[in-house]
């Protein structure tokens, strides 16, 4: 398709002298009217002219160089109609050429981008919270990578901070009533609530954590560190079992403890600078000056103990000098919007000049059926067990459905967790999302499992059909099934825009949408069983519309079985 983009584009610079990039085509508002339409009001201001006018002398122009596109003037748009069976030919052709890399380009090149993205608190369950994060930051990357950019996936995990002294002397006082080694998570868990249900009504208690975080931060390497890197490790391996099930990899696990020995020269730097005070004995960056309730960043406290922001700064710094990166994504909660303003509030009153590189990707909660989860109450929802649910409702679907259907358990959760991410995926990020089991597994709503579906019942045509016979096509037939065609051409242009603005819902609402179509478009028109020339377009047809789909969904880390 982007060859007819590229001819049009080159014929209107060449007839009207309008700089390349000054203008963009635009899709028709009605198909019927064209395939890309190009608006004169720009023209008509430079030249003072009427701009249905102008529309109508440059179509004549247009019309005596074009072989085999149309341009028809409508009003004040320029609109132009590729012959169909060359439109069907060249997008049907790069599809079915490209296949896998459907949607590449180099327009990252050279350029890198670094992703933050799941980035837990360690020695707590994964929870639902952090799922979105993981898809999201997944998604965006997958995204970047199809583009050519260089990308660096970085989980961040929390494994530092003033809660690892009270794990440490909950594990001290406790730890011989719960079983550590042989069930992780969950012990952490009573451990962690345990203590915030005592250390009111008990201030050794209290001490004794903050002694710990004290000698974990001191680099003292005794019995606190001991326990530290048991805890770390074990939660870790929790965790990893969940990434394999999400398809997820990440190029860097360097927790908030890796930057350990960055943090006096982060603050030495800062300090420096000359933005710093100190404040009752703490070391703070007044942020006064973006606004009257935006608080300073602290950066050490009285006692000496770095926090949160400290190490982000750290961190921040380190990427910057690492990867000299393009765009560096923090895809984290809209609940940790202050904290990131507050990040790139610093690194301005630094007069860092790539502090507008460095970008919150934010997003809303998503709510489960279950009610408001707090880690400190115990009230949590187990990300492993969302997915075991899922997977088992989808198992009941599938045995309904599809009694007889080969690797049912492979198929039932390749569609049990690809609901949970698509659910995830479906809307813009920054909306809170409401799970509602019935709709996120259903087979026929906006749901992963409608495209998925679409994707198996694609492939089924696809394996009926005789060997050899998508050859010979008689392009004719798809005179009527231009949109469609223009819906897969579009495909490339989806990505690029899901990328520019790290929204992976472009993608999805993108196979929602090819979704319904392809599954009206085959309603109408038999592909099996028809002459020869027919049934080899309409064949391509399917074989590129399956293609689109399953390159889509890999995107978004779904997977796209080829039956269900
Ligand atoms: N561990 C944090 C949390 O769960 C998120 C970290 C996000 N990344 C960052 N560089 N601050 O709340």
């Amino acid at each position: 398709m982007q060859q007819f983009i590229d001819a049009i584009t080159a014929a209107i610079q060449e007839t009207t002298g309008l700089e390349a990039g000054s203008f963009k085509l635009e899709k028709p508002r009605n198909a019927a009217m064209g395939d890309f339409a190009f608006p004169c009001f720009l023209l008509a201001k430079r030249d003072k002219g009427n701009p249905a006018k102008i529309a109508g002398e440059l179509a004549s122009k247009l019309n005596e160089i074009f072989d085999g596109i149309e341009a028809i003037a409508t009003g004040p748009y320029l609109n132009f109609k590729v012959r169909r069976t060359d439109l069907a030919k060249a997008i049907l052709g790069t599809i079915l050429g490209q296949g896998a890399s459907y949607g590449n380009s180099d327009e990252g090149k050279g350029k890198t981008i670094v992703i933050d993205l799941s980035s837990p608190n360690i020695a707590k369950p994964m929870s639902v919270g952090h799922l979105r994060s993981t898809v999201i930051g997944a998604a965006i990357q997958r995204l970047h990578d199809k583009l050519g950019y260089k990308t660096v996936g970085i989980n961040h995990i929390g494994d530092w901070g003033s809660q690892f002294g009270k794990l440490v002397a909950a594990v001290n006082r406790w730890g011989d009533t719960v079983d550590l080694e042989s069930d992780p998570i969950p012990s952490l868990l009573k451990l962690y609530v345990r203590y915030h249900k005592e250390e009111d009504d008990d201030p050794e208690l209290q001490e004794a954590a903050r002694a710990a975080f004290r000698e974990l931060e001191s680099g003292e390497d005794g019995h606190v560190r001991a326990v530290w890197r048991n805890l770390t490790e074990l939660s870790m391996k929790e965790f990893d079992r969940t990434y394999a099930r999400l398809n997820v990899t990440f190029d860097e696990v360097r927790g908030e403890s890796y930057y350990e020995d960055h943090l006096d020269t982060t603050v030495d730097r800062i300090v420096a600078a000359g933005v710093t005070e100190e404040s009752q004995g703490a070391l703070i960056v007044s942020l006064e000056q973006f606004g009257e309730h935006v608080p300073p960043c602290l950066l050490r406290k009285t006692d000496g103990t770095t926090l949160y922001a400290t190490r982000d700064m750290a961190a921040v710094f380190h990427r910057h000098e690492l990867y000299n990166f393009h765009r560096c994504l923090y895809v984290v909660g809209g609940d940790q919007r202050l904290h990131f303003q507050q990040l790139k509030h610093v690194l301005d009153r630094m007069d860092i000049d790539w502090e507008d590189r460095v970008e919150h990707v934010s997003f809303g909660m998503l709510r489960l059926p279950e009610g408001k989860m707090s880690t400190r109450q115990g009230k949590v929802v187990f990300l492993e067990d969302v997915l075991d649910r899922a997977v088992e409702e989808a198992r009941k679907i599938i045995d309904e459905k599809n009694p007889d259907l080969a690797k049912a358990a492979e198929i039932a959760e390749m569609v049990g967790v690809g609901a949970v991410v698509f659910n995830d995926l479906k809307r813009e990020r920054i909306k809170d999302i409401e799970f509602v089991w019935s709709e996120v597994l259903s087979f026929e709503g906006d749901t992963g499992p409608y495209v998925q579906y679409t994707h198996a019942r694609l492939a089924s045509i696809l394996r009926k059909a005789e060997a050899g016979a998508m050859e010979n096509a008689d392009y004719a037939c798809l005179e009527e099934s231009s949109s469609l065609l223009l819906t897969l051409g579009n495909f490339p242009a989806v990505l690029q825009r899901a990328a520019e603005k790290t929204e992976p819902s472009e993608v999805t609402q993108y196979l929602l949408s090819l979704s319904r179509e392809v599954n009206s478009w085959i309603a109408a028109n038999r592909v099996l069983g028809q002459d020869a020339g027919t049934t080899a377009a309409r064949l391509q047809m399917v074989e590129a519309a399956r293609q689109t789909i399953n390159v889509g969904l890999g995107v978004i880390g779904v997977g796209a079985p080829d039956s269900m």
